[in-house]
């Protein structure tokens, strides 16, 4: 489902070039739950968000079911993006002003889905947020808010989920519950790649990759 071809990331800076990924080759199916680990500054974010479609390498190639990402023009990949990717990020991202429900139909805000009300609701009862859907997010735990992330990350069916620590902020309680959501998603057939320093999501993983300045380990 997805190749990386030689991937390489430098980040230009006043004081010289950093090199965040190294001629990275990797290839996962569909169906894998990855976990990227490795420590502060191995390139885990930078990896992730190269396969996401929001960070254009320096060199190399992204391979999406045959198509690289990076040679659609801009506007025809943010509509992949939308379509194809969820993320799900540490610090949950949720526009405050929003409420739960509002904050998952953000995702069908970009690609059009007359339904995305009905599934909004059908998400977030299977996420056990029934009864918060008209909370802002500063009225929710950080479990709750990291649910509504996921269930923002689902709504328009995605066949790739990409998590960056998404429970770096999270109890060992809802660390798993979180880990077992993404994997229903990846039960009923997703792909899911998790990074992580932590230990947990290696249990959820049928694959653990290992990062280290910039390289697979
Ligand atoms: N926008 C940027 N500009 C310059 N350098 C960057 C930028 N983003 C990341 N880097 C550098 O690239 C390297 C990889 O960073 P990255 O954020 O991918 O690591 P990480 O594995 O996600 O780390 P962490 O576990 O702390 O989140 C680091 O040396 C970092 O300082
Ligand atoms: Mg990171």
């Amino acid at each position: 489902m997805l190749v990386l071809e030689n991937l390489t990331k430098t980040y230009r800076m006043p004081a010289g070039e950093v090199r965040a990924l190294d001629h990275v080759n990797l290839e996962i199916g569909q169906g894998e739950f990855v976990a990227v680990c490795g420590p502060s500054g191995s390139g885990k974010t930078t990896l992730l968000m190269m396969v996401a479609a929001m960070l254009r390498p320096s060199s190399g190639t992204v391979w999406f079911e045959d198509r690289a990402i990076y040679d659609m023009a801009g506007p025809v990949r943010a509509r992949f993006r939308a379509k194809n990717i969820g993320f799900v990020f540490q610090m949950f991202h949720l526009v405050p002003y929003l409420n739960v429900l509002e904050n998952v139909l953000l995702a069908a805000a970009v690609v059009h889905r007359p339904d995305g009300k009905v599934q909004a609701r059908a998400l977030l009862q299977r996420l056990g947020l029934e009864h918060r859907i008209g909370h802002r997010p500063s009225a929710l735990s950080a479990g709750e808010k990291q649910r509504t992330a996921i269930a923002r990350a689902l709504l328009n069916r995605p066949k790739l989920i990409l998590a960056d620590e998404p429970t770096g902020n999270l109890d060992p309680d809802n660390t798993r519950c979180v880990l077992r959501h993404l994997q229903d998603f990846q039960k009923e057939g997703g792909t899911v790649i998790v990074a992580t320093h932590g230990p947990a999501a290696r249990e959820f993983a049928t694959r653990t990759i290992q990062l280290r300045d910039g390289r697979l380990a």
